[in-house]
């Protein structure tokens, strides 16, 4: 089953794909819903691509064999819940993207979100990721520029950081 984190790391994906170097990541959550921010730097879409995001198969990266469900899916999850998602873009400037999932028996799980933000910073090393999450009220940040000068080729620093992303997650 896909869970919330799934569609996070997604969204984020997209915009690695897009060739991003600075990703924004809030994932507030309180005990009536979900709100997932994501803001990025990437190469942005025109007017025609952004009305084609959520139909199912439209992808612009077959190259790398995306297939264009990622969006569709996240729409889809979100209305059951009686959300949304909205994107707004700039070629050449970048993506914001909005989704709120309120919490009704269709919401999905969330899933492994310390696992997704800690596989986002040690495989995307050239991105700065900033990420906020909440969870009714209290908040950690990260900025993946604490790891400047950190081997991430290690496999210490990599276990490192999933413990990290573990612990934050469990101090909320
Ligand atoms: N942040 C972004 N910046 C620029 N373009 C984007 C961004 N997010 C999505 N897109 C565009 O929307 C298309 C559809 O995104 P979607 O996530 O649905 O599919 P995909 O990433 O191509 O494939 P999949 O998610 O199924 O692996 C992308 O191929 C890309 O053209
Ligand atoms: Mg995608």
């Amino acid at each position: 089953m896909r869970t919330i984190a799934d569609h996070v790391l997604d969204i984020a994906q997209n915009s690695v794909n897009a060739k991003a170097t600075y990703v924004k990541i809030a994932f507030v959550e309180d005990r009536e819903k979900i709100v997932i921010k994501m803001e990025d730097n990437g190469c942005g879409m025109n007017k025609e691509e952004l009305s084609k995001i959520f139909d199912p198969f439209f992808t612009t990266h077959e190259e790398i064999r995306r297939v264009g469900l990622g969006l569709p899916f996240l729409k889809q999850n979100a209305e059951l819940t009686g959300g949304y998602v909205h994107v707004s873009s700039t070629p050449e400037i970048g993506t914001v993207l909005e989704a709120t999932l309120f919490k009704t028996i269709d919401c999905q799980p969330t899933g492994d979100l310390a696992g997704t933000f800690a596989t986002l910073v040690t495989s995307s090393t050239k991105v700065i990721w900033e990420i906020q999450r909440c969870l009714k009220g209290k908040c950690y940040d990260f900025s993946s520029e604490v790891l400047d000068g950190v081997d991430l080729s290690s496999p210490k620093a990599i276990v490192a950081i999933f413990e990290y992303f573990k612990n934050m997650e469990l101090s909320l």
